[in-house]
């Protein structure tokens, strides 16, 4: 089947819906999604926004730009972190006014609470900055947008996914997708396309991250040519639930919850005496994961405490709802009187698909943009995180910048044809699916799934060493070969979720070997790429961005400059 559309964004969450909110009075806009938008990841963001609204005391975008840089271990590009810090306020206003019931101040303005490495005049102690709905931010976020895109009559296509970009010969004509339902494959044709289909935890073990995360628009363009940026640098979040990964909001400890180790000890005091439990997420992340190597962990084991109860029964409730029924459902306990099991969970991709501060998607390292093809939100690197992302920045990314890259593809738009497809456009996506469904190798997807997430967390995890990233180097080259033998036992065409699965996994090896690649040749600790045998940063040497290019000979890395504006490199100290 052929459809025409003006836009195509690709991904129902927070950066997908942002950016059809601005297309769509532009044109016709297509949302094809995977999962039914309401069911996308940015609905598990749950403790806040930031933005320098200053609601509780003073509050500048400068120091939350300042904020960004350092957390990011100063391999943010400034000149995106300017752009996310100025403009995150309107954007919070502009979801407001669209009707996104956030928590209030007495005095009836926007609640905002402190979250990690959030400061007050450059460093000086902690801000009230994420402004929140509860612990439900996101899904907030999601709902809210997902009204405004209803309401501007975007189209939506559920349970769409999305296979093959057509992105040839440095322009992009537009997308096939794959319909669940039915098995058939649909062409869209559109005179822009955006990438919103968020990160790709999945090939971690112990993750935060829906099922859904498996880096699916990355791998399509980078298997078009397309470098992925920055992908050595991948964020543990320090709390989430012990061996599950569920994410226990920042939020606990912005609302004063605390970190303690088997002893009893409060041991953030010893990692980052001014800043304690709300340190970037890095600096905690090492913390609990020295503590258990240490042997502090709670009764030895791999893992430490997080207690709110002493913030009282009806602050737990009203401030922490969906941590509490988390806890209740899946551990039998309530924060309100026990202490939470945490440990550190892959959470957030720092890197992902390079673009300009438009969203265009640039494909090298002298930033060519490809006109027509744009990407934003998690799977996007823009580069406003750099080596660590601080917490409550990612809603705000995908908000500003979502908005920004609809905006510049409805300008796009108005001056631009329908471009030609290449003769046969899903032919390569049908072979590649009937490859799958015809296979018998009598390799299983489950099996690889497990070992590739083994892999990952055990050897290109919270703390790195040169011999293991290099291991984990061969084992994923020896799991694709494994994947190359993969067979289903669903042939059949409707609701192949087992298809569905396989073709994931395939995304997740790609952009897994892609990222342990280039863990391994960046020789130097910065943010959340954390060695045991490099410990020391090196601006000389490492001050740059690594681009992975996939190539018939494996996968090839170049560099690109940091853009730097105001704020030059310093020690990192909280
Ligand atoms: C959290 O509430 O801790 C998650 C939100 C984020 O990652 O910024």
């Amino acid at each position: 089947m052929y459809h025409n559309y003006d836009a195509v964004v690709i991904g129902g969450g927070g950066a997908g819906l942002m950016a059809a909110a601005q297309i769509s009075p532009a044109g016709s806009t297509a949302v094809l999604s995977k999962l039914h938008p309401m069911r996308s990841h940015t609905g598990a963001a749950q403790g806040g926004m930031g933005a320098a609204l200053g609601n509780h005391e003073e509050d500048l975008w400068e120091w939350h730009m300042f904020d960004t840089v350092k957390g990011g271990d100063y391999l943010v590009d400034q000149n995106a972190a300017e752009i996310l810090a100025q403009e995150a306020i309107e954007a919070v206003y502009d979801l407001e006014h669209w009707g996104l019931p956030f928590d209030r101040t007495p005095d009836g303005k926007i609640a905002q609470r402190p979250f990690g490495g959030h400061t007050r005049s450059y460093g000086e102690g902690l801000v009230r900055r994420a402004c929140y709905t509860a612990d439900r931010t996101g899904h907030m976020i999601l709902q809210t947008l997902y009204q405004r895109a209803i309401r501007n009559r975007v189209d939506f296509f559920d349970e769409f996914q999305v296979v093959d970009i057509c992105a040839e010969g440095g322009t992009c004509q537009g997308v096939i997708a794959y319909e669940v339902a039915t098995g058939e494959l649909h062409t869209f044709r559109a005179k822009a396309v955006l990438v919103a289909t968020g990160g790709f935890g999945r090939m971690f073990k112990i993750t935060s991250n829906a099922y859904s995360f498996t880096g699916d628009g990355p791998a399509m363009l980078y298997r078009k040519g397309i470098p992925l940026e920055d992908l050595e640098f991948f964020q543990f979040h320090p709390t989430g639930i012990y061996k599950m990964g569920i994410l226990i909001t920042e939020a606990v400890r912005g609302e004063g919850g605390t970190l303690l180790n088997g002893e009893g000890e409060r041991f953030m005091e010893r990692y980052s005496p001014n800043l304690l439990d709300l340190a970037p997420r890095d600096v905690v992340s090492r913390a609990i994961h020295k503590e258990v190597l240490e042997g502090r962990g709670v009764e030895g084991k791999e893992y430490v405490h997080l207690d709110a109860s002493h913030l009282g029964r009806e602050a737990v409730e009203k401030k922490l709802p969906d941590i509490q029924d988390f806890c209740k459902t899946y551990i039998g306990i309530d924060p309100a009187v026990d202490p939470m099991p945490v440990q550190p969970t892959a959470h957030y991709a720092m890197g992902g698909i390079p673009t300009d501060v438009d969203g265009q998607v640039l494909q090298d390292e002298k930033n060519t943009a490809i006109p027509g093809l744009y990407a934003a939100g998690e799977c996007a690197c823009v580069s406003v995180h750099g080596a660590n992302r601080l917490g409550s920045n990612s809603l705000v990314e995908l908000v500003v910048f979502g908005r920004r890259a609809g905006r510049h593809m409805a300008k796009h738009m108005e001056g631009t044809d329908f471009l030609e497809l290449k003769p046969e456009p899903q032919e390569r996506i049908r072979e590649e699916l009937d490859r799958l469904l015809a296979s018998e190798g009598g390799e299983n997807v489950a099996d690889i799934r497990r070992d590739l997430r083994e892999v990952m967390m055990g050897k290109v995890g919270v703390l790195r060493l040169q011999d293991a990233m290099e291991e984990a180097v061969r084992d994923v080259r020896e799991l694709k070969q494994r994947y190359k033998r993969v067979s289903l036992h669903d042939k059949g065409k409707r609701f192949n979720m087992e298809l569905l699965v396989a073709l994931e996994l395939g995304y997740l090896l790609d952009i897994a070997e892609a990222t342990a690649v280039a863990a391994a040749a960046r020789k130097e600790s910065r943010g959340a790429h954390s060695r045991e045998d490099y410990p020391e940063r090196d601006d000389e040497n490492w001050l740059k961005h690594s681009l992975a290019f996939q190539t018939d000979d494996g996968v090839e890395l170049r560099y690109k400059p940091v853009n730097i504006t105001f704020f030059d490199p310093k020690p990192r100290t909280y």
